[in-house]
């Protein structure tokens, strides 16, 4: 089902997440890192959301721009990803999702999940979520547990 959802993702789907990502990440709060960045996520129902990080003068508190597309998408009523655009500019270094952000992703994909790591011009590099968090740890390992 899931690898159905990602075959499905076409072209101008893939353009229109970059679109989002690349607009999203001017909206940054970023006054610390002065590093911004943006994100994107296709839903089940083939909707958009996107998110920027939003940094905090406390610094731990900041927010992924990850964090906030999966906050838009759950607040929706979007509960599957069929794909994510992660796009910020780090002189052509790959802009890719912190160890967090990997584990919020699983939380809502599968492991074949397409993860697209762009710059402002261009899509740079794609990664499946097995790719960034290998032998990982979700929903489905709860469903397994025995009762103690
Ligand atoms: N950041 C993201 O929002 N997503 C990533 O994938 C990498 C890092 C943010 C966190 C922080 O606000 C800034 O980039 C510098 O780490």
């Amino acid at each position: 089902m899931d690898a159905e959802l990602h075959a499905a993702v076409s072209a101008d789907t893939w353009a229109a997440l970059m679109d989002a990502a690349r607009a999203a990440r001017l909206q940054a709060h970023a006054p610390y890192s002065r590093f911004l960045v943006g994100a994107a996520v296709l839903d089940e129902h083939g909707r958009l959301h996107a998110g920027c990080n939003v940094e905090n003068a406390a610094y731990p508190q900041g927010v992924c721009a990850e964090a906030g597309a999966l906050s838009a998408m759950v607040l929706a009523g979007g509960r599957r990803l069929q794909a994510v655009v992660v796009l910020g500019d780090a002189g052509g270094a790959l802009v890719t999702p912190c160890g967090g952000c990997r584990q919020k992703l699983r939380e809502f994909g599968a492991a074949d999940l397409p993860i697209l790591i762009a710059d402002p011009q261009r899509a740079l590099a794609r990664f499946t979520l097995d790719d960034l968090l290998p032998h990982s740890f979700g929903p489905d390992h709860l469903d397994l547990g025995t009762t103690p």
